[in-house]
């Protein structure tokens, strides 16, 4: 075990404060050399006290995000079993490529304390500061046809929705196809970005960015975004919300893709903001405006037009009535 982890061990364990003397006994190593781990520990995203006379105590209130923090309690076979922490990258969904082109393993997740390049869905910019979010891309290997795993990001937002009432109590629901609202408003996106063949996928990776810790927003995002703690009135732990997006996303993968069952559909569909709704879409040229009134088993969502048709739409972007503040 690295010092820095004993250090940790000692820390987590301790309800006061513990000198660097103490700490300097017990692993036999200089009380400069503790400094330097503590502030090693603090690199990683640890808060760690330290008072004059008293020493050094972690604040209940440390969300790093380390591999040790995020494997602890994860109850998995295979999606997180191995992580890569960056405090800065470009995008987590690029470097998942990157990795998965070298072979990386199905179920590595890449995350990030910021990105300074991350990516929204049709192109935009996807805002990822440190501290306040939860950053990162999963790189899995289903065995499986394009049209299949198309679906995995339907998958992904319902693990989101799950997780995210699970860790805050919240009612988290989707905007379809996998924008993850609370109220009417943006808490979570997800980025799904496939390598395939016509009839064989190579690789996907799936893309999550949630706004966990943010206390407030630029004034021209206040009515379309908020976070789990501006709904929750608390701090939530990034590594527990993850922890449970892997746990409740695994589950429903295997369901799908190993055992061949639809049983995400219903819950799916019951956790699903935009039906019954008046929504709009674009279907190639076409402006198709109507009620949404189900989902296909292939994803799409069905739109009840005024003159009778029900039009599916595949992709793209959806105004849906009252969320976001938008109107179709
Ligand atoms: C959207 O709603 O437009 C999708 C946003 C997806 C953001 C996440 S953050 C982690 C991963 N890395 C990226 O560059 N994008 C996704």
């Amino acid at each position: 075990m690295k010092k820095e982890d004993i250090i940790l061990q000692y820390l987590k364990e301790s309800d006061d404060y513990i000198s660097g003397e103490d700490l300097s006994k017990k692993l036999g190593i200089s009380r400069s050399a503790i400094w330097k781990n503590i502030n090693s520990l603090r690199e990683s995203g640890y808060v760690i006290e330290s008072v004059t006379n008293r020493g050094y105590r972690i604040a209940n209130s440390s969300d790093a995000l380390t591999p040790n923090e995020i494997a602890d309690g994860l109850l998995t076979e295979s999606f997180g079993k191995i992580v890569a922490v960056y405090p800065e990258i470009d995008s987590t969904n690029e470097e998942a490529k990157r990795q998965a082109q070298k072979g990386a393993l199905h179920g590595s997740i890449y995350v990030a304390e910021q990105q300074n390049g991350g990516k929204g869905r049709l192109g935009r910019v996807w805002k990822s500061p440190p501290k306040s979010g939860l950053w990162f891309s999963i790189l899995l290997r289903p065995d499986a046809p394009p049209v299949q795993v198309a679906n995995l990001t339907l998958l992904a937002g319902l693990a989101v929705s799950r997780a995210i009432c699970a860790v805050t109590g919240c009612d988290a629901k989707i905007k379809w196809p996998n924008d993850i609202v609370i109220g009417s408003k943006k808490v979570c996106g997800i980025l799904t970005e496939m390598t395939a063949e016509i009839d064989r996928v190579h690789f996907a990776v799936v893309g999550i960015g949630v706004n966990v810790n943010d206390e407030s927003f630029p004034e021209e995002l206040t009515e379309r975004a908020t976070s789990l703690r501006m709904e929750s009135g608390s701090p939530v732990s990034r590594v527990t919300l993850l922890q449970h997006i892997l746990k409740e996303f695994e589950t429903l993968y295997t369901e799908y893709f190993l055992h061949g069952k639809e049983s995400w559909l219903v819950p799916y569909k019951e956790s699903c903001v935009s039906l019954n709704r008046t929504v709009s879409a674009t279907r190639g040229q076409e402006k198709v405006i109507g009620t949404a009134v189900d989902i296909t088993d292939g994803g799409e969502l069905v739109v009840q037009t005024k003159d009778g048709r029900r039009v599916e739409i595949n992709s793209g972007e959806v105004v849906v009535q009252g969320i976001y503040g938008q109107t179709p």
